[in-house]
């Protein structure tokens, strides 16, 4: 074929030709990601008419996620999560399971710590000087059949009722509102704990300057996070959301899907109690990247 001068004023031209440039793609899912990553932009510069300082700005921003990223914090996550594109890949990959009577996911969120402490079926996972009402949590783990899962590996992790994970606070204990349970013969786990709080997505970071610039609020509901693993299923990590939250229908980074929405029922004690029940799809158990140390 005779090679053409590309026309830079037909955009149709340009995309084509970029498009033959990812041609020589190895990885074949790579390259259909990539080739529709390219479609995409190009038509969303074409749609708003991208001006050259928007696009600089659009870059600058990008730069400013990946500095704003550490150790303590990844801003990328947070990016995806208040963007609503978490939860959409979360849900779209677990829509198979979730129409099969299995429990729907949430997003894993920037909080999850690696080398969470074991802990014994019941235990406190809240330090004795950790302010709030009592919450009992039970849960039990099983196949979408409902057939107990023994020996499944349940995480747990909660912000306080001041809304602040142990890692964001210097008063609370290493670890505090944090733990690992093994499920007994009958799927079962449990643990005591303290009612959460709803709290603000970090918005020291380029992320909080995008919520603002967009007029938009930065709380997610009251929450607490669980990733479950078992051998020979996939990996579940969803949150169970406080009903009752003044956010509970309105979640920054979109993740309190309905099915999640649960009622702290009082315990009769001046605390409350909540019930989980965590039903597992068939498939290989690959546990999601741990975002902190
Ligand atoms: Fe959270």
């Amino acid at each position: 074929m005779t090679p053409v001068p590309l026309n830079p004023s037909d955009p149709k031209a340009l995309l084509e030709a970029v498009l033959r440039a990812n041609e020589g793609t190895a990885d074949p899912r790579l390259k259909t990601v990539l080739a529709a990553a390219i479609r995409h932009l190009h038509a969303f510069a074409l749609e708003v008419e991208l001006q050259p300082d928007e696009l600089q700005a659009g870059l600058d921003f990008l730069v400013a996620v990946g500095k704003a990223t550490g150790p303590r914090k990844h801003e990328g996550i947070l990016l995806a999560d208040i963007l609503g594109l978490a939860t959409l890949v979360q849900l779209r990959g677990a829509r198979h399971a979730v129409e099969a009577g299995g429990t729907e996911p949430a997003l894993v969120g920037p909080f999850w710590r690696a080398g969470q402490p074991e802990r014994a079926n019941g235990a406190r996972i809240a330090s004795e000087d950790t302010p709030g009402p009592r919450l009992t949590v039970t849960g039990r783990v099983t196949d979408l059949a409902g057939a107990p899962i023994a020996g499944a590996r349940v995480e747990t992790w909660q912000a306080s009722p001041k809304g602040l994970y142990e890692n964001q606070d210097p008063a609370q204990a290493d670890m505090n509102l944090r733990g690992r349970f093994t499920t007994d013969g009958d799927g079962r786990f449990g643990f005591v704990s303290v009612r959460p709080a709803g709290y603000p997505v970090p918005t020291d970071g380029p992320c909080g300057a995008l919520l603002a610039a967009q007029g938009r609020h930065t709380m997610r509901p009251a929450h607490l996070h669980f990733i479950v693993a078992a051998e020979g299923f996939k990996v579940l990590a969803t949150q169970f959301f406080d009903a009752e939250d003044p956010h509970a229908f309105d979640d920054v980074v979109f993740g309190a899907v309905g099915s999640l929405l649960r009622r702290f029922e009082p315990d009769g004690e001046g605390g409350f109690r909540l019930h989980v029940d965590l039903k597992l799809e068939r498939g290989a158990t690959r546990l999601p990247h741990c975002p902190l140390p």
